[in-house]
């Protein structure tokens, strides 16, 4: 099983970025935690992360009909990006969109998802361990 990980703009800057918000775990580090996970299981992970929409629209194309499902933080593509939103749709891979922080509790721009009605799933305030636990809605599948 193969699974793209698709990280949005800003996501690099984590561990520096507004570290009371989003921790400071940087994206090496939950990369790291990601692939010991999936390597036991026998899942292979692509990590892309970019700044671009447009750059993540050309990453998932380059993966149509290779991958079994995407884990997904969008950013602050979230709330607006509709190319990115339409380029997930047409994989027809099972998407779980995760967000570091509780993006409800926060300002109101941030309630809206344009993903999340085409994901199987949110995970949404559970910090960097939110990755894993999207990670582990696949290992489940996997072994069902
Ligand atoms: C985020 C929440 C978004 O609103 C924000 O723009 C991000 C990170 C999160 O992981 O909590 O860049 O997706």
């Amino acid at each position: 099983m193969q699974i793209l990980v698709l990280q949005g703009p800003n996501l690099n800057m984590l561990g520096q970025r507004e570290p009371t918000i989003y921790g400071s775990t940087t994206l090496a580090d939950i990369h790291n935690a990601m692939s010991e996970k999936a390597t036991s299981a026998g899942i292979e992970l692509s990590f892309i992360q970019s700044n671009h929409e447009g750059m993540l629209v050309d990453t998932l194309h380059a993966h149509y009909g290779q991958i079994q499902g995407i884990i997904i933080n969008p950013g602050a593509l979230t709330h607006y990006g509709l190319s990115l939103r339409d380029g997930l749709a047409l994989m027809d891979v099972p998407i779980i969109e995760v967000h570091l922080s509780n993006v409800y509790a926060r300002e109101a721009f941030r309630h809206h998802s344009v993903v999340a009605a085409i994901a199987q799933g949110q995970i949404s305030g559970l910090g960097w361990q939110g990755y894993l636990y999207a990670l582990d809605w696949f290992i489940q599948r996997k072994s069902a």
